[in-house]
């Protein structure tokens, strides 16, 4: 399913909407701080930067600050992602034509298959592979220098990452949700760019119910756009922005049918929880996947659901939200 503030997927205008260096990436201080002294002493010792993974909900980032990060260095990006690098000779081929210190992106690494990981890992550590030539009795191992290059991964599911693989990177950033300032900050940007006139109350509103994530701002700027362009007079404000997002079936914390839909069901069909993802999954009709990796970061860091050893639970906050009463503490049945 897709729904309308799927962080997922490429935006037409993204190009011109990501950051081009660390001084346009907004937000993540604490890695873009750290990042910048990394970068600095790389380049003074002429080295390519270490292996890099980058982990955090889909939306917040991870592709553009790869992007950023290679710009930094003044190298080149190749990219790849993890479930189409089907075969270990598919890496080798990659591998193979990165020059000095390039920074070669592995969106999703989390889904790179056993083959293909065994012939990362002698690439990470020694910058170099192994490969057969000929076959049968006959058939020798040779090793192939590499350029030293710098691997990026971006993983929405660190947790699913092999510790032979995770061990692998020297630096690890885990991105955060953005705070709505931070959200604001981007979309005076982002409004710039593509020319739109937004009041500061119209930000504030808008950043306020974007779940914490910059892919979603500016998704949400677009469509209410559409709004202020036919039902009002282009001008995005609180009002326009209000009356699209209600429209949109965004709520007042940003939440989506899908949010609150997981969360009601929670609530009234398993009495609050603890209920199982797949049982869940089961009742919404909706992949274990995508809940845990779309919908229930947001939904956990705001307080409205909590994972338990035994399964997922909502919480008081969750059902205030949702206007389903709590019954008094205290109460004899
Ligand atoms: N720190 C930031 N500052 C400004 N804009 C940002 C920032 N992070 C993300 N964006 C905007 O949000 C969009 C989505 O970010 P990006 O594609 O990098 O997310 P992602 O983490 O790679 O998502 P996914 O997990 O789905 O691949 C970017 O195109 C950019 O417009
Ligand atoms: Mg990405």
């Amino acid at each position: 399913m897709t729904r309308f503030i799927d962080p997922h997927g490429l935006e037409r205008a993204d190009p011109a909407l990501r950051p081009r260096d660390l001084s346009e990436f907004v937000g993540q201080l604490r890695i873009v701080e750290n990042l910048r002294v990394y970068i600095r002493a790389a380049l003074e010792r002429d080295e390519p930067l270490d292996h890099t993974l980058l982990a955090g909900p889909p939306g917040l980032g991870k592709t553009s600050l790869a992007y950023v990060m290679s710009e930094e260095m003044g190298v080149r990006t190749r990219t790849a992602s993890g479930p189409t690098i089907e075969r270990g000779g598919d890496l080798a081929a990659i591998l193979t034509s990165l020059e000095d210190h390039d920074v070669l992106f592995i969106d999703e690494i989390h889904r790179l298959n056993r083959a293909v990981e065994e012939v990362l890992y002698p690439a990470l550590e020694d910058f170099e592979i192994d490969v057969v030539i000929g076959s049968g009795p006959g058939a020798q191992s040779v090793k192939l220098p590499l350029c030293r290059f710098t691997l990026v991964g971006a993983t929405t599911r660190s947790g699913l990452l092999t510790a032979p693989l995770r061990s692998r990177f020297g630096i690890h950033c885990t991105f955060d949700f953005y705070s709505p300032e931070e959200l604001e900050q981007i979309l005076r940007r982002s409004a710039e760019r593509l020319d739109i006139v937004v009041t500061p109350e119209g930000r504030r509103e808008l950043a306020r119910r974007a779940r914490g994530t910059p892919r979603i701002v500016n998704r949400l700027l677009r469509r209410v756009r559409d709004f202020a362009q036919v039902e009002g007079d282009g001008t995005i404000d609180a009002e326009i922005t209000r009356i699209a997002l209600q429209r949109l079936e965004v709520d007042e914390m940003g939440l989506d049918k899908m949010d609150r839909r997981i969360l009601h069901t929670i609530a009234v069909k398993f009495s609050g929880g603890p209920v199982g993802l797949d049982t869940l999954a089961a009742a919404i009709g909706e992949s274990p996947d995508t809940i845990e990796e779309t919908y229930e970061p947001y939904l956990i860091q705001q307080g409205f659901l909590h994972r338990t050893p035994r399964g997922r639970v909502v919480t008081p906050r969750g059902k205030e939200h949702l206007g389903i009463a709590e019954p008094p503490q205290g109460t004899l049945l």
